[in-house]
Formats: structure tokens, sequence, C-alpha cells
């Protein structure tokens, strides 16, 4: 029998600690007229020292677990598949933690790494996973905490960036047609360009320990221009080539669940798709750029507004480091996210 991967849980978690604009105004030349006008942040959430990204994934995931009807437990899930670009250390992966602490027993744990691209990578592999009968259900986590990768002395990656987590849990369903399936996926990357979304030290090509590493080279950069244009097309162009793949107009797509790097990049990428803005989900005001936890916070963010309709269109879209990128379409189950 065939099974189809549907979303059945949907959960998100900030840490409590907000820091608005006018706060980072008085570390950084900046202000928050620059801030708002050029990205539509006004606030994002930063995780207080002692507080690692496992914290976050933890709350996230216990909250989709609940959305879904699930008392954590062995068995719960087959497998705990967790995107992040800031795990607790290099080594192990951040996972398996997350889904011990969790109590989900031996289950099957791994991290992505696709940095902003994170949790539509991650909902890939576990939509693979159980369209290929190795698992029947999933908790797929993006979980983030940029404020530890953040150059105190870059006004501009640390005014963007924000720590948060999100959650779905994906459920084996019979029926290609119910409300929540995952109907498609588009995935690329173009390694060419990983220098324009980088941490350059601390792995095997810069290590640590060398007399030449630059202490610098263990925070995030980034080259924001570029970063804008290929943002832009790379999402449009991989949701443009999903839609036509499934068959769905793009006039009938109802959310377009971006992810928030910048509010006029969403903006952008609604121009380039042919959608009312309208239609684009945004709560980066709000949270920042949350890397691979942004679209699950935003469609949790969305679900708890009341704005999504059950069995209304949604597409999905990403794009981060690496260069990667990728898109996903679902239809809205109707569930209550925790
Ligand atoms: N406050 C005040 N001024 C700032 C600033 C800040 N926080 N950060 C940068 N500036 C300054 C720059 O130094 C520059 O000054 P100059 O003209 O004197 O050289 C000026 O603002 C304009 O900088 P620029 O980089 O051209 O601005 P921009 O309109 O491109 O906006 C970003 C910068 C980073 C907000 C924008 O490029 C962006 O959002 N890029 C994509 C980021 C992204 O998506 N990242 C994640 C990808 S997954």
């Amino acid at each position: 029998m065939a099974h189809f991967p549907a979303l059945v849980g949907l959960g998100s978690y900030l840490p409590p600690r907000r820091v608005t604009n006018e706060e980072l105004a008085t570390a950084f030349d900046t202000s928050d007229e620059w801030i708002t006008t050029r990205t539509g942040i006004r606030s994002r959430h930063w995780a207080s020292p002692g507080m690692a990204t496992s914290d976050l994934a933890i709350e996230a995931g216990h909250r989709a677990l609940k959305s879904a009807n699930l008392p954590p437990g062995p068995g719960a899930v087959d497998a705990v598949v967790l995107a992040t670009t800031t795990p607790d250390h290099p080594c192990p992966a951040t996972a398996p933690q997350v889904a011990s602490r969790l109590g989900l027993g031996a289950t099957a744990a791994y991290d992505i790494a696709a940095v902003c691209s994170g949790f539509v990578y991650a909902l890939a592999t576990a939509s693979a996973q159980i369209t290929a009968g190795q698992a029947r259900r999933v908790l797929v986590i993006g979980a983030e905490t940029y404020s530890t990768i953040l150059n105190p002395a870059d006004r501009t990656t640390s005014v963007i960036f924000g720590d948060g987590a999100g959650a779905v849990v994906l459920s084996a369903v019979p029926d290609a047609d119910a409300p929540g399936v995952v109907l498609g996926v588009d995935l690329g990357s173009d390694g060419s360009r990983q220098d324009l979304i980088t941490i350059p030290g601390g792995g095997s090509r810069e290590r640590a320990s060398t007399a030449e590493h630059d202490p610098n080279g263990r925070y995030f950069t980034m080259q924001g221009k570029k970063v804008f244009a290929e943002a832009v097309t790379r999402m449009g162009d991989s949701a443009a080539a999903l839609l036509d793949r499934i068959g769905w107009p793009v006039e009938s797509v109802d959310h377009l669940v971006g992810h928030q790097a910048n509010v006029r990049i969403l903006k952008a990428l609604a121009q380039r798709l042919g959608l009312p803005q309208e239609r684009a989900v945004v709560n980066i005001d709000r949270v920042g750029n949350t890397s691979a936890a942004s679209i699950p916070v935003a469609l949790a963010d969305a679900a708890t507004a009341g704005t999504l309709a059950t069995g209304s269109r949604l597409l999905l879209t990403a794009f981060g480091g690496g260069l990667t990128w990728g898109s996903a379409a679902l239809t809205w189950p109707g569930l209550t996210a925790a």
C-alpha cells in the first residue's frame, strides 16, 4: 500500500528575551528606521547565555507532538530530523540529544545542514522516508541560535538574525488527496557561490587550532546585496518549477510561506511569481531571520492567527547558504499549532 507524508502536528518556540531595534541601536551604529525600512524587522528573540539550540528544538518538538496528539515516548516517531546551522557542538549531531531528551527512545535521529533552506531539505528527507515505507511518523525540527555566531562588530548581520525553533510531525496516510499531504518538493544548490554566506573557520579547511587561524573566522558572514538577488531568483525559480510539476496554477496558491529573510525579498518574490503580496505570510517583523526555523515558525504564527483555511494551498520556499534552496507544496490540514 502506498504511503503519503501528511502534516499532522505543528509547534514553535521563541526564547523569552525579546530584542528590539531600539536596544540594538544602543550597541551598534544603526537605527530603528534603517532596520525597519531595509529589512521589515522590528524585534527578534535571542537565547540567553546557557540556552543552546537543542533547548529550543526540544520545546518546539514537544509542542509539535502535542499538536499531533502524540504523547512523547518510545515509538511515538520513527525518526527525528533536525535542521540547524548552529548545532550544540560540531560533533556529534544535535538531533540524537533532542530525541533522547524528548523521551523518544532509540529512534533514528540526524541533523541536516542546509543553512536557511534546512527546514525544506529536512521536510523533503522526512517525506521521502515515509513514502519509501522506512518511517511511519517523523518529527522534523528547524532550530537556531544565530545570536551565538553573530559578529558583534558586524552591524549588518547582527540586526537581521533571531533565535527560535519550529517543528512539524509528518505521518503516513493512505490517501494522496488528504489535507496536509506534502504533494511535491524541489531542492537545489550552487556550491560555486559558497562564499556569499559562510562561517569560514573551525572546519577542516581552516582549523581552529592553526596559528594562522583568524579568530573572527568563527563568525557568520554574508554578502548582503548578492544574497538578496540570489534569494529572489532561486526561490522564485524553484517555486515556479514545483508548481509546474504538480500542476498548480500560480494564482491557485493561497499562502506563500517564504523564508523570512527580508520583507523586501518576500515582496520581490511574490512579484516574480505573479502573486498578490497579501498572499505572502509575513512574521519577520517579530522574529527576524531565524534561518532553518523560519518557515515552521511562520507557519505556526499564521495558523495561530487563524489566517489559514482548511484545504488552502500552501507554497513553502526557502533559500540559504551553500547556496541551497528548496520548495514544498501542501494543503493546510486545519490543525491547531501549539
Ligand atoms: N544600520 C545602518 N546602516 C547599515 C546597517 C545597519 N544595521 N547595515 C548596513 N548599513 C549600511 C551599509 O554600511 C551601507 O552604507 P554605505 O552606503 O555608506 O556603504 C548602507 O547601509 C547600505 O548597505 P547595503 O548593503 O547596500 O544595504 P541593503 O539595502 O542591501 O540592505 C541587507 C542590506 C543585508 C539588509 C540586504 O542586503 C539583505 O537583506 N540581504 C539579504 C540578506 C539575507 O537574506 N540573508 C539570509 C539569506 S538566507
